[in-house]
């Protein structure tokens, strides 16, 4: 007879055969598994076989993860990972060598500049930012080394739009790789791979997710290409984890009635800022004077734009700062795309890396605040925002 420690281990270790399927998928919280020879374990490691091995390399709730998201993206191939980060950085690392050039956008997240200037720079790979608004200058800007062309949906603070199918076409003649940010859209509003985009990536920390309580990433495109990142991620240990996983799953199923809040209530926000005391300008692509309102229309679904604005206050870094210490339905916090409204500022914050130039060259004031409009009720957000924008005195 064993020992009580060998038989507990052994008895705690054996998972039910299950021949009803759930309906939510299990969470697969392990980092081994077992297997039947050094053979087997070999090509589990090379995925030459299918089944799974030790989870940096994959486990079954990430696989039930990027398969799905892999069907919304109208992707062959999904790889989730820790955080949005970790899947831009296999993209572009998995795209790029050292000699090699990168094209971003002017107006791009901060933790992209954050990317080139901390680890791009020190790897060989430089990073040319353009203003991608003008398909025109991207076409100028390509040159023998550039690789890749990074894009968003819509620009992480300024929610500028490029014009992703435009640019595919020009760089897809100079064998240049267009890989496009959808975080702010999610899957629901744009599907980037249909308009010729060669990688989607995703921050399923934010809309996906939806309830600000994951960090994660994900990588969609072809299963060669996706291959490709999957080997840096597993490389650098930049793998996700079963329980973020099945918190992303389970955003997944409202994602759509999500979206469709947001976006209204975004609107109405947006609609009441543009014209309330105290702003001198709301950016929000389904308001006519957005620069890119036509794109955004043809682009994102039945027009929507999902719950990102950009406020630009009339008083400065000191108005910013006066809108978030007035807030009371609203939240201070960075991040974005969850249930409740968050709003940050994002000189600051999200954007702190960037020096005063290059944050003028971002399109981004010192007194423009990024709100992430919730789910909550919207005449409680238009009341709430109208008075943290009001001028002092007033
Ligand atoms: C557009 C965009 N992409 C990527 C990221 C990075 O995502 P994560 O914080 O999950 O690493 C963010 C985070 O704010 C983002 O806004």
């Amino acid at each position: 007879m064993p020992g009580f420690s060998t038989r507990a281990i052994r008895a705690a270790s054996r998972a039910p055969a299950v021949s009803q399927a759930p309906v939510n998928v299990p969470i697969y919280q392990t980092s081994t598994f077992e297997v039947g020879s050094a053979q087997e374990l070999a090509e589990l490691l090379e995925f030459t076989r299918p089944g799974h091995s030790y989870s940096r390399y994959s486990n079954p709730t990430h696989q039930a993860l990027e398969d799905a998201l892999a069907e919304l993206e109208g992707a062959e191939a999904g790889h989730i990972t820790a955080s949005g980060m970790a899947a831009v950085h296999a993209v572009v690392l998995s795209t790029l060598r050292s000699g090699e050039e990168l094209i971003v956008p002017q107006a791009v997240y901060g933790g992209m500049v954050g990317l080139a200037n901390a680890v791009l720079e020190r790897s060989g790979i430089t990073t040319r930012a353009v203003d991608t608004t003008r398909t025109e200058l991207v076409a100028e800007a390509i040159g023998d080394r550039t690789r890749l062309i990074w894009l968003e949906t819509i620009s992480n603070p300024t929610t500028a739009m490029a014009d992703i199918a435009a640019i595919v076409e020009i760089a897809h003649r100079h064998d240049v790789v267009v890989a496009v940010d959808n975080t702010f859209a999610s899957p629901y509003l744009c599907n980037p791979l249909a308009l010729g985009a060669d990688l989607v990536v995703h921050s399923t920390t934010k809309y996906i997710g939806g309830h600000s309580d994951i960090t994660g990433g994900a990588v969609l495109g072809s299963a060669a290409r996706v291959g490709a990142a999957r080997k840096i991620v597993i490389n650098v240990g930049g793998n996700a984890a079963p329980l973020e996983a099945f918190l992303a799953l389970r955003g997944l199923k409202t994602l759509a009635l999500r979206m469709e809040r947001h976006s209204s209530n975004a609107l109405a926000v947006a609609r009441a800022l543009q014209d309330a005391p105290g702003v001198d300008r709301v950016r929000y692509p389904s308001l006519p004077s957005h620069p890119q309102h036509a794109l955004a229309q043809g682009t994102l679904r039945g027009g929507m734009a999902g719950g990102m604005l950009a406020v630009e206050l009339s008083g400065g870094r000191q108005a910013g700062e006066r809108f978030l210490d007035r807030l009371q339905v609203a939240v201070h916090a960075t991040s974005l795309g969850s249930a409740e409204t968050l709003c940050s500022h994002p000189a600051s914050s999200s954007h702190r890396q960037l020096s005063t130039e290059e944050l003028a060259q971002a399109g981004l004031t010192p007194g423009m605040v990024r709100v992430s409009i919730g789910l909550e009720d919207p005449d409680d957000l238009v009341a709430d925002l109208v008075a943290a924008a009001s001028p002092i005195g007033s």
